[in-house]
C-alpha cells in the first residue's frame, strides 16, 4: 500500500470516530428511515440547521410517514412549510409522497430515487447512505468545502466539480471496504464542513484530519473552495392589490402554476372584473416592500384599498378568497412582510370591524 494510501486510511477512521463522539445531536438522525432522512434532506438545501429544526419536528409531527403526506391536502402541507422558503420543494415532496404511495415501496436505487421530484444527485446519496447505509456519494456546500481544501481540488468549474463527486465517491467506497458504515462517513464529511471546515475562520485546530489537509499544509485553506462570480442581479418591480373590507377581511389570490411562490396565497396583483368598481372603494395608501427571489431583486409597491361591499359577498374565482384576521393560510415572505407593515401601519385594519374613519393614509 502506497504512503497516500495508509494516510488516506487513518483518515477515514479519524474522521469516523470524530463524528461517533463529536456529532450534534439532531432530530433526523434519532431514527434514519428513508422517509425521516429524505425529509429532512430536503428542508436541509439552502435552509440553516438551526432554522430546519423547528419545522422538521412539526412536519413529523402532523406528517409522521409517506402515508399521511401522500393524503393530506397541499394546502396543508404548505402551511406547515410556510417560513421555511422555497416552496417548490414542498410541492415537489407533496407530489414524491403521492408517487412513493402509490408504487407501495420507496425508491431503492439512485436510478429510482432520481425520478422523484425534487430529488437530485445530492439528495439520492444522501438518502441512500444514511437511511440505506449503501456507499453513495454525496456532495453539498459543506462536503465540498472538506475535499477542496484536503485535496486542494481548484480550476474550471465543470472539471472541479467531475472531480468533486470522483474523491466523493473513491472515498465513501474506500471508508465502506474498511469497515466504516456509508452512513457514518457521508454524515462525518456534512458534519466536519458545518462545524470546523467553515467558510470563514474554519477551526483547524479541532480538525481530527487536519494532517492530511494539503491546503491546511500550504496555508491555503482561504483558496478553496475557489470563489465563483454570481450572475448579477435584476431589478424588478411589481404592483399589487391590497383590499380591505369592513370586516378587516383581506383579499388575496393563489399563485398560479409556473409563477413564483406557486400555490401560495399573496396580495392580488389583478383584481376580478368589476370588484372595485361596483362596490364603495377608496385608496388609503401605499407601502413598499423589497424582496429576493434567486437573482431577482423585487421591489413591490402595495396599494391599499378598503371597500365596503354591499349586500352578500359577490362570487369570486377558484383562485381568489377573503381572508379573515387570524386565519390561518400558506403565504410566503412578500405577503408576510406586507401584513406585518399593515398591522404596524394601520393596526385597526386587524380588529374585527374595521372604522375606516379612523385610517389615515
Ligand atoms: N445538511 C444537509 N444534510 C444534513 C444532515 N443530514 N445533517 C446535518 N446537516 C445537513
Amino acid at each position: 500500500m502506497s504512503q497516500g494510501r495508509r494516510q488516506q486510511k487513518g483518515l477515514f477512521r479519524r474522521l469516523a470516530e470524530w463524528f461517533e463522539s463529536q456529532q450534534r445531536i439532531l432530530p433526523w438522525r434519532e431514527e434514519l428511515t428513508p422517509y425521516r432522512v429524505w425529509i429532512a434532506e430536503i428542508m436541509l438545501q439552502q435552509t440553516q440547521v438551526a432554522t430546519v429544526i423547528p419545522f422538521y419536528t412539526r412536519f413529523l409531527m402532523r406528517f409522521p410517514d409517506v402515508e399521511s403526506l401522500a393524503s393530506a391536502d397541499l394546502d396543508e402541507v404548505l402551511i406547515y412549510w410556510s417560513g421555511l422558503g422555497y416552496y417548490s420543494r414542498a410541492r415537489n415532496l407533496h407530489k414524491g409522497a403521492k408517487i412513493v404511495h402509490q408504487e407501495g415501496r420507496f425508491p431503492q436505487t439512485r436510478e429510482e430515487w432520481l425520478k422523484i421530484p425534487g430529488i437530485g444527485r445530492y439528495t439520492a446519496g444522501a438518502i441512500l447512505s444514511i437511511a440505506y447505509n449503501q456507499p453513495e456519494p454525496i456532495l453539498d456546500g459543506n462536503v465540498e468545502r472538506v475535499l477542496s481544501r484536503v485535496n486542494c481540488i481548484g480550476g474550471e468549474t465543470a472539471e472541479v466539480n467531475k472531480r468533486l463527486w470522483q474523491t466523493s465517491e473513491e472515498w465513501v467506497k474506500r471508508a465502506d471496504r474498511e469497515g466504516i458504515e456509508p452512513r457514518n462517513f457521508n454524515q462525518a464529511l456534512m458534519e466536519l464542513g458545518a462545524t470546523l471546515c467553515l467558510p470563514k475562520k474554519p477551526l483547524c485546530l479541532l480538525c481530527p484530519i487536519q494532517e492530511n489537509c494539503k491546503a491546511y499544509r500550504l496555508t491555503a485553506i482561504d483558496a478553496y473552495p475557489q470563489k465563483l462570480k454570481r450572475p448579477a442581479s435584476v431589478q424588478l418591480r411589481e404592483e399589487v392589490f391590497c383590499l380591505v373590507d369592513g370586516k378587516g377581511r383581506i383579499l388575496l389570490s393563489k399563485r398560479g402554476v409556473g409563477e413564483w411562490r406557486e400555490g401560495l396565497w399573496d396580495f392580488p396583483i389583478d383584481l376580478p372584473e368589476g370588484l372595485l368598481e361596483e362596490h364603495s372603494a377608496e385608496k388609503a395608501g401605499e407601502m413598499e416592500s423589497r424582496h429576493v427571489v434567486t437573482h431577482h431583486k423585487i421591489i413591490r409597491r402595495t396599494v391599499v384599498w378598503k371597500i365596503q361591499i354591499s349586500g352578500d359577498d359577490c362570487p369570486l374565482p377558484n383562485d381568489y378568497r377573503w381572508v379573515s384576521p387570524g386565519e390561518s393560510f400558506a403565504s410566503g415572505s412578500p405577503a408576510k412582510q406586507i401584513l406585518r407593515q399593515l398591522e404596524r401601519k394601520w393596526p385597526d385594519f386587524f380588529q374585527k370591524k374595521v372604522n375606516f374613519q379612523r385610517i389615515k393614509s
